[in-house]
C-alpha cells in the first residue's frame, strides 16, 4: 500500500494552500531544491564544462528517460528527454509519417490540446504532401480509423474535460487499419497506470511539469517503439541525435535507438530538478494512485453538485472513463476560478467556460478536497466572484 502521508510530506505546499492544479504544474518537491543548488555549486560551479562527462550531464536524457519509461510501461532504453512536449508532438508526428509513407491523412480530435494540432498544422503546411489534418469529435474517433490513416494523434486524457480515450482499444483498431499512432501523455503520466508496450502504442510524447512536479518548463519525453528504433527518421536531426556527435561529420547519421530522438543540449538543471522530482514515486503504486484520484474525484463531484446546483460537470461521471482531473461549466468560470484562488484554492480555468480541478493523491487528501467544496460553495452561495479584479482576466489562466 502506497503511504500517502509520507509522499505528502515530500512536497512544499504552500501554508492555506489547497492546490488542485497538479494537472498543469505540480507543485515544487522539497528534495529538489537541495538537489539543484547541490548540482550549481557543485557540478556547474566546481566542474565547469568537465560536467558533462564527470557529472554525467551527457547521458542524463536517457537516465532520467529510463526513470519516466518506468511509469508509463517503456522498457529501458526508449524513452529520452529533452526539448517541450510541442517539439516532441512535430518530431513523433514526422517520424511516424515517414513511417508510413503512402497515406495522406493525420486522424486527431477536438479533445486534443490545441499544441499539437498547431504543429501538425505546421508540419503538414511545410511538407506540402497533400496532407490532411483530420480533427473529429472524440466520440467519432473510432469510426473514423480507416485505411486512409496515416497517423492517429491523441491526447489520451482530454485536457478540458480529462475525458479519457481507450489508448489500447483504438492503437489496436489503428494497426488493423494501417495506421500508426502517437500518444501524447501530457495529463497520463504519473496520473494513471499507463503501459505504453501492453497498448502497442507507436510514440508516446508528454510533459513532465505536470503530474511528474518537474517544474515549470520541465523538459519533455518521448517513446518509440523498440521496432521502430532503428528505423524512425527523427526529422529534427540535432547534433546530439547524431551517431557521433563529437565527430563533427558535416552530414548527419541518426544514433543508435531512442539516441536519435535527442535534438540539442539537455537542460540540464531542469533536468536535475527533474530527477530529484522523480524520487517520490519509490514505492508509490500506481494502482493506488489511481485509486486514491477516483476516490478523491467522486467526493468532489458529489460534494459540488450537492452544493452548488449551478455548476455543469462537464467532465465524465465514472471515474473509469476519466484521467485525473474534474472540470464543471458555468458562465463565470473564470471569475470564480479567481475567487477560489484568492481564497487558497487552486484550480484553472479553461476557456470557454471551465473550471478545472486535478486530483494528485501524492499530496491532496479528503479534508482538503471537502475544504474546497466548502469554499467553493460559499462563493457560488454569496456571489463573491462578482468583483471587478476576479472578473479582468489575466494573460495565464
Ligand atoms: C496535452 C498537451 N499537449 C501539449 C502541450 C504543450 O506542451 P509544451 O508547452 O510543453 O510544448 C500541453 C501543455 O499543457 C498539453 O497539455
Amino acid at each position: 500500500m502506497t503511504d500517502f502521508a509520507k509522499t505528502r510530506a515530500l512536497f512544499h505546499i504552500p501554508d492555506g494552500v489547497v492546490y488542485m492544479d497538479g494537472n498543469s504544474l505540480g507543485p515544487l518537491p522539497v528534495a529538489a531544491t537541495e538537489r539543484v543548488a547541490k548540482m550549481l555549486r557543485d557540478e556547474w560551479g566546481d566542474q565547469l564544462i568537465r560536467g558533462w562527462n564527470s557529472a554525467g550531464w551527457y547521458v542524463q536524457p536517457r537516465k532520467v528517460g529510463d526513470r519516466v519509461g518506468k511509469l508509463i510501461g517503456a522498457p529501458e532504453g526508449t524513452v529520452v528527454m529533452g526539448d517541450t512536449l510541442s517539439i516532441k508532438v512535430f518530431q513523433a508526428l514526422a517520424s511516424a509519417l515517414d513511417l508510413n509513407p503512402s497515406r495522406r491523412v493525420v486522424l486527431s480530435d477536438s479533445g486534443n490540446f490545441p499544441s499539437d494540432l498547431y504543429m501538425a498544422q505546421g508540419l503538414l503546411g511545410s511538407l506540402d504532401r497533400g496532407y490532411t489534418l483530420k480533427v473529429v469529435e472524440p466520440e467519432a474517433v473510432e469510426a473514423e480509423i480507416d485505411e486512409t490513416v496515416a497517423v492517429l494523434m491523441l491526447t489520451e486524457v482530454d485536457y478540458r474535460t480529462g475525458r479519457l480515450h481507450d489508448m489500447q482499444a483504438l492503437t489496436k483498431k489503428a494497426h488493423a487499419a494501417g495506421a500508426l499512432t502517437i500518444w501524447d501523455l501530457a495529463h497520463s503520466a504519473g496520473a494513471l497506470p499507463v503501459d505504453v508496450t501492453a497498448a502497442n502504442a507507436d510514440f508516446a510524447v508528454g510533459c513532465t511539469y505536470k503530474y511528474l512536479n518537474g517544474g515549470p518548463g520541465a523538459p519533455a519525453f518521448i517513446y518509440v517503439a523498440p521496432r521502430y528504433a532503428e528505423t524512425a527518421r527523427p526529422a529534427l536531426s540535432g547534433w546530439m541525435g547524431h551517431a557521433a556527435p563529437f565527430a563533427f561529420d558535416l552530414d548527419y547519421r541518426p544514433g543508435h535507438g531512442i539516441e536519435r530522438m535527442r535534438c540539442g543540449t539537455p537542460p540540464v538543471i531542469a533536468l536535475t530538478a527533474l530527477d530529484a522530482a522523480l524520487d517520490a514515486w519509490d514505492g508509490v503504486s500506481m494502482a493506488d494512485v489511481r485509486k486514491a484520484s477516483i476516490d478523491l474525484a467522486d467526493l468532489f463531484i458529489r460534494e459540488v453538485e450537492r452544493r452548488c446546483p449551478m455548476l455543469a460537470l462537464a467532465s465524465p461521471r465514472a471515474g473509469t472513463s476519466r484521467g485525473s482531473q474534474v472540470s464543471f461549466r458555468h458562465e463565470q468560470g473564470y471569475a470564480i476560478m479567481q475567487a477560489l484562488i484568492g481564497r487558497g484554492v487552486i484550480g484553472d480555468f479553461r476557456a470557454p467556460d471551465a473550471i478545472r480541478f486535478g486530483f494528485t493523491p501524492l499530496y491532496l487528501g479528503e479534508a482538503e478536497v471537502l475544504r474546497a467544496a466548502a469554499i467553493l460553495d460559499d462563493i457560488m452561495a454569496n456571489r463573491l466572484w462578482d468583483r471587478p479584479d476576479y472578473l479582468s482576466k489575466a494573460a495565464v489562466t
